[in-house]
């Protein structure tokens, strides 16, 4: 579907598909354990988050260069643009990167190369948003900050992924605040197979202005009620979420319900490469399983543009605006 629309949630890793994998590998003599993109693509099949972490680490092996992360963002960018995306705020998991000895700023400076030229080249404006793995110790997060001081000035907002239950936001007060210090904007993964609970405290105790996912909100009324005051916006990426079995099939997302609650949802697709769809590819499927009609997809759209950090530049986030309000389907 080729509605304007900004993706909020997107791993640049998630978006490594196999073909550029097996170039890269070559390129770096790195030996993947497949025989081929065919055979790599089969192995996407997960039963939970972590069984997905796992094969999404271990294909990172391929990126070592700044030209590797030009390259993989570059990619992603002309497939969003030709699905509709008109701004991209863009994750990136340092600490997966530096644990295998590639420097942070080989990874900062190599996404940012392709990120600077994306208006020109793809029509697309872009924000980068530095992950913390939660799974790692608050020690290694904190770490992984004070290295990027010398490269903040690429950097929009700090964020919190991997493996959810077990790693609750309030682990990461102490680089949150020293995010929330040096001007950065927050945001956090909760509430995708964590409890409700996380999502309060990534609210609480982080201070996010977005939560990453936040589906299993739904089953605290009191939480809900709150989010949709607030107007506190959660990008929730359906494919996601069946492919990692958080739901049992698209029929059964929530989507509509948090429409119908009144949250401030928007539609984006994670980690495109493993889970079946770009921006564009996933506003078709919610349009095909789901009870939604066009003025769900435009309001999902427009929240899209509404929830974006594009505060430094109002015109552009209206002129997006306009463009939704614009769109015939
Ligand atoms: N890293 C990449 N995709 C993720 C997801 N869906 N949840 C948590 N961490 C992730
Ligand atoms: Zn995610």
């Amino acid at each position: 579907m080729s509605i304007p629309k900004a993706e909020l949630h997107l791993h640049i890793e998630g978006t490594l598909e196999p073909e550029l994998a097996f170039a890269l590998a070559e390129r770096n003599g790195v030996d993947l354990p497949y025989a081929s993109t065919e055979e790599l693509r089969q192995a996407y099949s997960f039963s939970d988050l972590q069984s997905f972490l796992d094969l999404y680490y271990a294909l990172m092996a391929v990126l070592r260069t700044e030209q590797d992360f030009a390259d993989l963002a570059d990619a992603y960018l002309a497939r969003a643009a030709a699905q509709g995306v008109r701004h991209a705020e863009v994750f990136f998991d340092p600490q997966a990167h530096t644990a295998r000895g590639v420097p942070l700023g080989t990874v900062v400076e190599g996404l940012a190369r392709a990120l600077d030229r994306a208006p020109e080249r793809h029509g697309v404006s872009t924000r980068l948003i530095m992950c913390f793995l939660r799974d790692e110790s608050a020690e290694s997060a904190l770490e992984t900050f004070e290295a990027a001081r010398p490269h903040l000035h690429r950097i929009s907002a700090v964020g919190l992924d991997s493996a959810e239950v077990g790693h609750p936001p309030s682990k990461f007060r102490a680089v949150y605040e020293a995010a929330a210090a040096a001007g950065l904007r927050r945001v956090a993964h909760a509430g995708e197979e964590g409890p409700p609970a996380y999502v309060r405290e990534a609210l609480d105790v982080l201070g996010v202005e977005r939560i990453d996912h936040g589906i299993r909100s739904m089953e605290d009324p009191d939480l809900v009620a709150r989010l949709v005051r607030d107007q506190v916006p959660l990008t929730v990426c359906p494919l996601s979420n069946v492919r990692l079995r958080c739901v049992d099939t698209l029929a059964d997302h929530p989507l509509p319900a948090m429409l119908d609650a009144g949250l401030m949802v928007t539609l984006n697709s994670d980690d495109p490469a493993y889970f079946g769809g770009y921006a564009g590819d996933t506003f078709d499927a919610v349009a095909g399983a789901l009870p939604l009609g066009e003025d769900d997809l435009r309001r999902l759209a427009r929240n899209s543009f509404l929830a974006a950090f594009l505060d430094d530049d109002e015109e552009l986030r209206a002129r997006y605006l306009a463009e939704v309000d614009a769109h015939r389907f």
